[in-house]
């Protein structure tokens, strides 16, 4: 049985110390302090480029921290995981996502040899499944060509292929149409099916247990949808399965030659490079899905083998975590200046916040500092007419990731140029702010008298001092996607590995699910003492309105 020690250090205790200077401190200041900061306070890798010289650190601090991380013995964790250990300790299982996008030597390295054929027989299968799509040659039951696939599934099991699809939009091909649904609210099936013919719409059910409640249910009414419109056909061939629930997607009627892998080694929130990528491999093709992935091993390797101080992943964990457990900024705003990564924002709140939004340490034990940030966020320049005003000018100090492209992926390069000049000012404007001297200076440059100098200069007043990265590529191709991908995944199970807590789990997702099928009940009749009156009182509401 893996159980990690908790590993001790004193850095904590000189960090928190450290703080205060620079909570009264000026991230200005430390850019007049080196002329060469934004030289040294940026790295670049794997297509990316890190611009962190805007966070409230200094080469001092940043060394505490990566003495703590050598205490933690940070890169034995790392050697642990890419080596199959059980770190997900209390599921008993490896994390090994990762070595989905890794050369098949190096697979037969870590996997036994039925394992890397199970892997190369599910390339296969998507490979194949691509190809007949692609090429008309996958045929409904009615002897008509599929045209569309519709997605079902929920959290890893939509996230990752959903935004990769909507982020690589360039390389769609464009025979077959990819859709998703996730929800189970019934509006977002409604919606799906009635663009759809049910003689060439195949149905991908992705549910690494093949018991999410959602997923099920929508299944279900996909299923009903394609009996109705298509009687007395058999309707097999419209149902892929990707589940390592094999005896409960058979039990559902999908063929055995229909189901696609999953195995207990790859987390829901990480398993978009297993054959949960499908619709994605669909949408932009088999060679782009692997581009995807080998720009994920790209970062892999970094991680493994780049110096903890020059190393992207483990820089962003440990500012992220200067900046929540010392600093005290227990949010982070995903801000992409890219319309195509709009939904990369909701993305990084399941693997963030799904993987370390705990409490407790691997002994169980409840951890002193903060863990998890609230991760929000939404596309630029959009954001600026949302929250920037509260991160501008509220009493909460937001760090901010920007996310931008620095090529258009468009032919309107002139909306390409503002939008950056935005993402620019944003940064820079959290940074300085404005002192109430130069808000007065301003009213009076305006023209006002004196009196309303006085009075309206503090409401202009904006504290500055908010951190942040600018992470930038050159033009998002799938490869460099995938090492955004794994570069966040990474900077997470950094973090878990410095919280010392288990990132691969999810026990508090369950509790929600319990409730619901006991609400269920009641819905259904039964009596249940144990709910609040409050949940009491919804319900005969709903049931009064339903009735
Ligand atoms: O959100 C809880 C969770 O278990 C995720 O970890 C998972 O990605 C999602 O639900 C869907 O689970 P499944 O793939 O088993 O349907």
């Amino acid at each position: 049985m893996y159980l990690p020690s908790i590993k001790q250090s004193i850095q904590p205790s000189l960090l928190t110390a450290k703080a205060k200077q620079f909570l009264q401190g000026s991230i200005a200041k430390l850019f007049a302090e080196d002329s060469q900061r934004f030289e040294t306070f940026s790295l670049e890798r794997c297509n990316l480029f890190l611009d962190y010289s805007k966070q409230n650190i200094d080469a001092d601090t940043l060394k505490h921290l990566l003495a703590w991380a050598e205490d933690l013995q940070l890169e034995q964790t790392i050697k642990d995981m890419f080596a199959g250990k059980k770190i997900n300790h209390t599921e008993n299982r490896a994390v090994l996502h990762s070595i989905l996008r890794a050369p098949a030597e190096q697979q037969q390295q870590v996997l036994p040899a039925d394992l890397c054929a199970e892997i190369e027989s599910a390339n296969l299968k998507m490979q194949s499944l691509c190809k007949r799509l692609h090429r008309g040659e996958y045929m409904g039951a009615t002897g008509l060509a599929i045209t569309d696939v519709i997605a079902i599934g929920i959290g890893g099991s939509y996230y990752g292929a959903k935004v990769s699809q909507e982020a690589l939009k360039p390389f769609h091909q464009q025979l077959v149409k990819v859709h998703y649904l996730s929800n189970i609210d019934g509006s977002a099936i409604a919606e799906k099916i009635a663009s759809l013919n049910p003689q060439t719409t195949l149905v991908l059910v992705i549910s690494k247990t093949f018991s999410t409640q959602e997923t099920l249910l929508n299944a279900k009414s996909a299923k009903s949808w394609l009996q109705s419109n298509l009687p007395g056909y058999d309707i097999s061939e419209h149902f892929i399965a990707v589940s390592s629930n094999v005896d409960k997607a058979l039990a559902f009627g999908i063929k055995n030659e229909n189901i696609l892998p999953m195995w207990d080694w790859v987390g829901g929130r990480f398993s978009l490079w297993s054959a949960v990528g499908l619709p994605l491999a669909i949408a932009i093709g088999y060679e782009n899905f692997q581009q995807l992935r080998a720009g994920a091993y790209d970062i892999d390797k970094h991680l493994q083998t780049a110096k903890l101080s020059e190393n992207m992943p483990v820089l962003m964990a440990l500012l992220g975590i200067w900046n929540s457990c010392f600093l005290g900024h227990q949010s982070l705003a995903i801000l992409p200046y890219e319309h195509s990564l709009r939904a990369f924002p909701g993305y990084l709140q399941q693997v963030d916040m799904e993987s370390n939004g705990k409490r407790v340490d691997h002994l169980g034990n409840e951890i002193e500092l903060a863990t998890a940030p609230i991760v929000f966020g939404q596309e630029g320049t959009n954001g600026q007419h949302a929250f920037m005003q509260l991160m501008h000018q509220s009493k909460q100090i937001i760090p901010a990731d920007f996310i931008v492209s620095l090529t258009s992926g468009s032919d309107y390069h002139h909306h390409h140029t503002l939008l950056i000049a935005n993402c620019f000012a944003q940064s820079e404007a959290l940074m300085v702010g404005k002192s109430l001297e130069s808000a007065k200076q301003e009213l009076v440059m305006q023209g006002l008298n004196s009196q309303d100098v006085e009075r309206l200069a503090p409401h202009k007043v904006m504290p500055g001092n908010s951190p942040s990265n600018t992470l930038t590529f050159n033009h998002l191709t799938p490869r460099v996607l995938g090492a955004v991908l794994a570069l966040y995944e990474h900077k997470v199970f950094v973090q878990g590995a410095m919280w010392q807590l288990n990132s691969f789990d999810q026990w508090g997702v369950e509790l929600g699910k319990q409730l619901g099928n006991s609400i269920l009940a009641v819905m259904g009749g039964e009596d249940n003492d144990a709910l609040s009156a409050s949940t009491k009182g919804l319900i005969t509401k709903y049931l009064a309105k339903r009735a």
